[in-house]
C-alpha cells in the first residue's frame, strides 16, 4: 500500500514513544518512575463525574451542533470574562475534544500547501506535526530558556515571508515552564499587526501558575485586533480531565464557520454528556484548582532543593505548567542517549529536550505530575546518573 504524503510526513509523538518503552519495560518486570507523562495526576473531580452520569441518565445521548452546546459556550463565555477580563460572544467559542484538534483545525482552515507557521522553539511537540497535517512549514523561533523576556523579536521578524500564516505561541510554556513577559507579548501583537498574521495562543496551562497570574494576550490586544487572536484552552490541564476530550477555542468571525465546517465533516461534535460535565467543572471547579496547584507548588520547591545538589544542572525554576527543563552542563551525548541510559539503568522515564525542537538539544524534561514520594526517588536517580555519565 502506497500510503499518503501527509501520514509519511507525520512523526510519531516523541512522548508517546518514550511511554510505550517504559510500558514494555514495565511488562518484563521493571520498576519504573513516570516523569515523562504530560497530564496530571490527579482523579478528575467527582461532582464532574456526577454531572456526565446524570448527563447521560437524562438521555443527553445524542449528536449536538457542531460548534459546541450553546449552554458550555456561555459559560466559557463567563469563564473568559472572570479569568482573562475579555468580553467574547459564545458566537465566537467553538468546542472542540481537547485542545489539539482546535490548533488542528485552525491550522486546517488557515493554511494552503507550503505556507509557514511560526512556532516555539523550545515548544509542545506537536505543533510542527500538527503544521505539516494541515499542509503548512513549520518555521521555529527560539524561545528565551534562562532570561525574563522569552522572544527575540528580531529573529521573528526576520523569518516572516510572504507564505507566513500565522505564529503560535504558548504561555505558560510546555516544555519550558516560562511565563509571557509584558513585553514579549506587546512584541508579538506588533508584529502580528504590521505583517497581519494570525497569533494563535495556546493558553492550556494558564491556570497553573506559580507566582504570577498568567496575562493573556487577548488582555493586550486592543478592538482592531480581534480579528488576529485565536485563544486555545481546555479542561485536560485545568481539571485534571486529559482522558475526557474537551477543549475550545476563541476565535475571530472570520473563522468560525470554516472551523465548524470542519468539524461537521470529520468528527461531527464532542459527545453532549462530557460538555455538560464541562459546566459544571468551569462552575464548580475553583476549589480543585487551587488544591492542584498547590500541591503542584509543593513538589516543584521540593525537587528543584534536590535538583540543585548537582553542579550538571542549569535549572530555572518553572513559573507555571508543571515541567522542569534543565540544560545537562558538558554533556558527550545526546539528550535521547541520556534518557535511554537514564531508563534503562535507573528506570525513570523522562523526554529528551532535542523533542521539542532545534533549540531543545541538551536539555531533559522532567515533569512533575507524579507522587511527591515517587519524584524525590526519581531525582536522587537522576543526581546518580548525572556522576556516573560523561
Ligand atoms: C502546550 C500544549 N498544548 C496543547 C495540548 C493538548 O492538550 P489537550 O488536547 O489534551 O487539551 C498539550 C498537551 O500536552 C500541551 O502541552
Amino acid at each position: 500500500m502506497i500510503l499518503s504524503r501527509t501520514v509519511n510526513n507525520l512523526k510519531e509523538s516523541d512522548s508517546f514513544r518514550v511511554l510505550s518503552y517504559a510500558k514494555q519495560l514495565e511488562r518484563q518486570g521493571k520498576e519504573i518512575i513516570h516523569f515523562e507523562i504530560g497530564e496530571p495526576d490527579f482523579d478528575t473531580d467527582s461532582k464532574v463525574k456526577e454531572a456526565l452520569l446524570e448527563a447521560l441518565n437524562k438521555g443527553e445521548t445524542h449528536y449536538t451542533a457542531s460548534q459546541g452546546i450553546l449552554s458550555l459556550r456561555e459559560e466559557i463565555s463567563r469563564y473568559e470574562k472572570n479569568f482573562r477580563n475579555i468580553d467574547v460572544s459564545p458566537d465566537n467559542v467553538v468546542i472542540t475534544p481537547g485542545g489539539k484538534p482546535i490548533l488542528l483545525f485552525v491550522l486546517m482552515a488557515i493554511l494552503n500547501d507550503g505556507d509557514n507557521v511560526l512556532l516555539p522553539s523550545p515548544g509542545y511537540l506537536s505543533y510542527a506535526s500538527l503544521v505539516r497535517f494541515a499542509g503548512g512549514q513549520p518555521i521555529y523561533y527560539s524561545i528565551n530558556v534562562e532570561e525574563r523576556n522569552t522572544i527575540d523579536p528580531d529573529e521573528i521578524k526576520s523569518k516572516i515571508t510572504r507564505r507566513t500564516k500565522a505564529i503560535i505561541i504558548n504561555y505558560p510554556s510546555n516544555p519550558t515552564g516560562k511565563m509571557a513577559s509584558a513585553t514579549d507579548l506587546l512584541e508579538i501583537l506588533e508584529i502580528a499587526r504590521d505583517r497581519k498574521i494570525l497569533i494563535i495562543s495556546d493558553e492550556v496551562y494558564s491556570r497553573i501558575t506559580y507566582e504570577k497570574e498568567h496575562i493573556s494576550i487577548t488582555r493586550m490586544a486592543e478592538k482592531d485586533d480581534k480579528g488576529l487572536l485565536v485563544i486555545v484552552d481546555g479542561f485536560s490541564k485545568t481539571y485534571a480531565m486529559t482522558g475526557w476530550r474537551l477543549g475550545w477555542g476563541v476565535l475571530p468571525d472570520v473563522l468560525v464557520k470554516p472551523v465548524v465546517k470542519i468539524i461537521q465533516n470529520s468528527i461531527s461534535c464532542v459527545p453532549p454528556f462530557v460538555q455538560y460535565a464541562g459546566i459544571v467543572a468551569l462552575k464548580e471547579g475553583d476549589d480543585f484548582v487551587k488544591k492542584m496547584v498547590t500541591e503542584f507548588r509543593k513538589r516543584r520547591d521540593v525537587i528543584y532543593d534536590i535538583l540543585q545538589e548537582s553542579d550538571r544542572l542549569f535549572i530555572p525554576k518553572p513559573e507555571g505548567a508543571f515541567y522542569f527543563f534543565p540544560r545537562i552542563l558538558d554533556l558527550k551525548m545526546s539528550s535521547v542517549e541520556f534518557t535511554k541510559g537514564l531508563l534503562e539503568k535507573y528506570g525513570v522515564a523522562m523526554l529528551p529536550g532535542s523533542a521539542f525542537g532545534p533549540t531543545g538539544e541538551g536539555h531533559i524534561r522532567i515533569s512533575f505530575a507524579n507522587s511527591l514520594e515517587n519524584l524525590q526517588k526519581g531525582a536522587e536517580f537522576l543526581l546518580k546518573y548525572l556522576k556516573e555519565i560523561k
